[in-house]
């Protein structure tokens, strides 16, 4: 067990996701771990700590100016006891500081003197926060400092509801998270995915009819970005062709973008030449116009007739590396496990995610998904429905087997 007699600083910094840390902090707790917690200012408006120490059995500190357990020194001995330090929520302020190396409190000046030991921040902000370039810089320039990101995920925030990210991760995920760090330790070339070159499609394409109209699906790339994000988390090498989505790339990896079929098609074929894993989650186009027009065409009242062609078939078409891993989604409307085997066969793929698009929660345009991982051998293996960055690392647990 991972937690059992390891040493976990839980540092929260003041965002509205404060009350999920305590169910982590419980979490941790019960799995063996002894936990103490760190508080900036702003996060004890949110949460008191007599909450966190009822939680984890131990006194909490705020203040750098407090004698934490008689200890003059709590920032440094802090810094240098535990095995990991997990910051949830990761404000946009506490980054921000943390990226300038400021040390005016006591969660920062045990970020700054923790140097390169593990540290997973889990940042949590209103989208526009997190979306703007400052908090994107802040980031880049802590995990280039070896820090772990996990999330932020869309969906609702304190505000409303949101299509782009800001949203902390759940609590659950981020004890896997922490869970997986300490058993890889500070050596990710522990994990099977460590320099491993990852090609990640995402999201819809769009073929026009003419510069204003397009054929498209509601695909939202969230299923793609999750599993990106997720391979990167374990230290792979991830490139993303990304149709067009509302999403903002995740941190830490290059993001190609492309708008139809064919360009994906190019994108991914101009990739896999050095890949180990291909993961195909994107819904591109089938089918688009036979002929376009170059400009707007006019309405009418008459029926309106439009042939359509096959666009290129990405996988079908493909110049594939020996040896490189092939992953792609099936998203079916019933039938779905009979089609995504004879989608495996014809298409020589490893694995196979199948998905059913009119199944509640599953499929395009939610945050979570419900998936039946296919594999080599008759390989079967059913998930419950989950959010989509927690279904990608169970997809990559599976399909890390094959690496
Ligand atoms: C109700 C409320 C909710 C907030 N939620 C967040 C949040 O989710 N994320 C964030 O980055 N800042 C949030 N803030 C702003 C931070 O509390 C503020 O930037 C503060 O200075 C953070 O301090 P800290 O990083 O030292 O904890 C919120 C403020 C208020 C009043």
């Amino acid at each position: 067990m991972p937690f059992s007699h390891r040493h976990v600083v839980l540092g929260v910094s003041g965002g509205i996701a404060c009350y999920k840390s305590c169910f982590l902090a419980r979490r941790l707790t019960e799995a063996g771990a002894t936990v103490d917690v760190v508080l900036t200012a702003a996060a004890a408006e949110f949460v008191r700590p007599v909450t966190f120490e009822a939680l984890t059995g131990r006194p909490v500190l705020t203040s750098l100016w407090e004698r934490g357990g008689g200890r003059a020194l709590a920032h440094i001995d802090l810094a240098k006891e535990p095995d990991l330090v997990i910051v949830a929520p990761a404000t946009a302020n506490l980054l921000a500081r943390a990226a300038m190396g400021m040390a005016d409190d006591l969660l920062t000046a045990l970020l700054l003197a923790r140097a390169r030991r593990l540290v997973l921040a889990a940042p949590a902000m209103n989208d526009d926060m997190y979306a703007n370039p400052a908090t994107t810089a802040n980031i880049k320039t802590l995990e280039s400092r070896g820090w772990h990101f996990i999330g932020p995920e869309s969906g609702a925030l304190a505000e409303g509801p949101s299509e782009r990210p800001g949203r902390m991760s759940e609590p659950d995920a981020i004890f896997a998270a922490a869970a997986q760090l300490l058993e890889q330790g500070d050596n990710p070339g522990k994990s099977k995915w460590s320099g491993k070159r990852v090609v990640v499609t995402a999201g819809p394409t769009r073929e026009h009819l003419d510069p204003v109209r397009v054929i498209t699906n509601p695909s939202s790339g969230r299923m793609g970005y999750a599993l990106a994000e997720a391979a990167r988390a374990r230290g792979a090498d991830v490139v993303l062709v990304s149709g067009p989505t509302e999403l903002t790339p995740p941190a830490g990896l290059k993001t190609q973008h492309v708008e139809t079929t064919e360009q994906m098609q190019q994108a991914v074929q101009g990739l896999v030449g050095s890949a180990d894993a291909l993961i195909m989650s994107a819904a591109p186009a089938d089918y688009r116009p036979a002929t376009q027009s170059a400009k707007k065409r006019p309405r009418s009242n008459g029926a309106f007739t439009l042939e359509l062609e096959a666009t290129p078939d990405i996988l079908g078409s493909l110049t594939r590396r020996k040896g490189m891993v092939v992953v792609g989604f099936a998203l079916e409307t019933g039938n779905g496990l009979a089609n995504a085997r004879s989608k495996m066969q014809n298409k020589a793929l490893d694995y196979v995610i199948l998905n059913d698009a009119t199944e509640p929660g599953a499929g395009f345009e939610v945050t979570t998904n419900r998936v039946t991982i296919l594999g080599p051998g008759g390989k079967q293996v059913d998930l419950p429905l989950l959010p989509k960055r927690d279904v990608a690392d169970r997809i990559l647990d599976v399909v890390e087997e094959a690496l």
